[in-house]
């Protein structure tokens, strides 16, 4: 008679084939409108994701003319907590933020953005009013 038994023992030396994306750690980022009759909305953001990435994937209604590579100025968003967990600002994006419409010292471009660390943030996405047509 054949007979199987499990053990219950913990095997140090087994381990689990994993995803490469498995153990990236997520953090949630907050969309806030400045037109108020959006509503916020909120997502999960993973460590080296930009602010347009979500907003491209959950499809949030943010201009990215030059495709994400800073040329532009128009995915312009501003960082309403956790500026300090996304990618430094370079020179360049600081050029094109000026020419943003309306500029604040919280100004950035939002390809630009890299989430560097698994802290949640809130940014805010100015009125597209203007940039429509454009
Ligand atoms: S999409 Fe043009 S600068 Fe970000």
């Amino acid at each position: 008679m054949l007979k199987i038994s499990f053990s219950t023992q913990f095997n140090p030396e087994f381990t689990l084939p994993l995803q490469s994306n498995f153990l990236k750690v997520m953090a949630t980022i907050v969309f806030q409108f400045e037109d108020k009759n959006i509503a916020s909305k909120t997502y999960s953001i993973t460590n080296g994701e930009s602010v347009l990435d979500i907003a491209m994937e959950e499809d949030i209604g943010l201009h990215h003319n030059c495709g994400g590579v800073c040329g532009c100025s128009t995915c312009h968003i501003y960082v309403v907590d956790g500026m300090d967990h996304f990618q430094e600002i370079s020179d360049r994006e600081e050029d094109f933020i000026d020419r943003a419409i309306n500029p604040k010292i919280n100004s950035r471009l939002a390809c630009q953005c890299l989430l560097k660390s698994d802290t949640d943030v809130i940014v805010m996405v100015p009125d597209q009013t203007a940039l429509n047509g454009h």
